[in-house]
């Protein structure tokens, strides 16, 4: 079914003439999504509270990549391979598929938005594998938001390609000291602030006193992240993707990136639904599939 036909979705050009889609829930939710990345920028409750964070400083640049959102780390996470950091689907300008193949059925008032990505002959001299790259974006009754990835190797010549993967999602958080994640206790991580060196999570739950940045391996596929301030938690369900990496730059280093404020390490958490240990290996004709779901309720609930 057409996205047109299917879904009320509202057009807007916005910074720098980037278009973004704009889709809203009945019950007052919505999310917005750049077509530059395929880019998850906001996402509402119904009460039109932000729930994902932005830099103040985003200045919205191709080829600058968003700071903040939903990006998308593809086909490479972070420096794990020959690609600029964390791939180029991120600051690739995505195209709306109109026909898409099926998936399996949602509830039917749901409101969706199907995005793909094409390799170009550009890309393919960076990275010569033919793919295609579906997107699924919705948006639930209960205001859920779910993407699901599917990718394709459409190469005729017979080869296999390797991927690393990531749904980068920064969620907004009212003070980064009242926030606990819950759901990676015991599990082995490795620690990119120590040459990615392998250790196990001694805690009952992970919580922020310095910089963050970890590779959580095999992880369950539900995680919580609790906000004790807003008396607030976000719910991760995902699906083909076993790891889960967490990042918070802390100060020293959210001084160094100039699309981010000095102070703004505090209301943010990074906690992204990953395919990273063991890369992704799809045949000619092959199809990958890895999904998030992310909830919210205004209550301290247990992973
Ligand atoms: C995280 C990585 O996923 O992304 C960090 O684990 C990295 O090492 C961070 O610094 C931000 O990356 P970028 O490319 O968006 O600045």
């Amino acid at each position: 079914m057409s996205t047109s036909e299917r879904t009320p979705l509202e057009f807007v050009k916005s910074v720098n003439g980037l278009e973004k889609v704009v889709l809203r829930e009945i019950h007052g939710s919505s999310v917005e999504v750049y077509l530059y990345g395929a880019h998850v920028t906001s996402w509402k409750n119904e009460h039109g509270e932000e729930l994902l964070f932005i830099s103040s400083k985003e200045i919205f640049k191709p080829p600058k990549p968003i700071r903040g959102g939903i990006p998308i780390c593809f086909p490479q996470f972070s420096n794990l391979g020959p690609l600029e950091l964390h791939g180029f689907a991120r600051n690739r300008l995505w195209a709306l598929d109109d026909d898409p193949p099926p998936l399996p059925p949602d509830v039917t008032n749901k409101v969706f938005l199907d995005l793909i990505l094409r390799s170009t002959t550009e890309d393919l001299k960076i990275w010569p594998h033919s793919f295609e790259y579906r997107l699924r974006i919705t948006l639930g009754p209960g205001g859920d938001l779910m993407l699901t990835s599917r990718v394709r190797n459409t190469g005729t010549d017979g080869k296999p390609f390797t991927f690393t993967f990531a749904y980068h999602t920064y969620f907004s958080v009212s003070d980064i000291s009242e926030v606990r994640v819950e759901g990676l206790e015991t599990l082995d991580y490795l620690d990119n602030c120590q040459k990615r060196e392998r250790f196990t999570e001694q805690g009952d739950s992970l919580t922020f006193e310095s910089e963050v940045d970890r590779i959580y391996l095999s992880t369950p596929t539900k995680i919580a992240v609790m906000d004790h301030e807003k008396k607030r938690t976000f719910l991760i369900r995902k699906d083909g993707l076993p790891d889960a990496v967490v990042w918070n730059p802390w100060d020293k280093k959210a001084k160094a990136m100039a699309d981010f404020g000095d102070d703004e390490y505090k209301h943010m958490v990074c906690v992204e639904a990953a395919a990273v240990e063991k890369p992704i290996t799809l045949k000619p004709g092959e199809e990958w599939r890895g999904r998030q779901e992310l909830s919210v309720v205004n209550k301290l609930l247990d992973s």
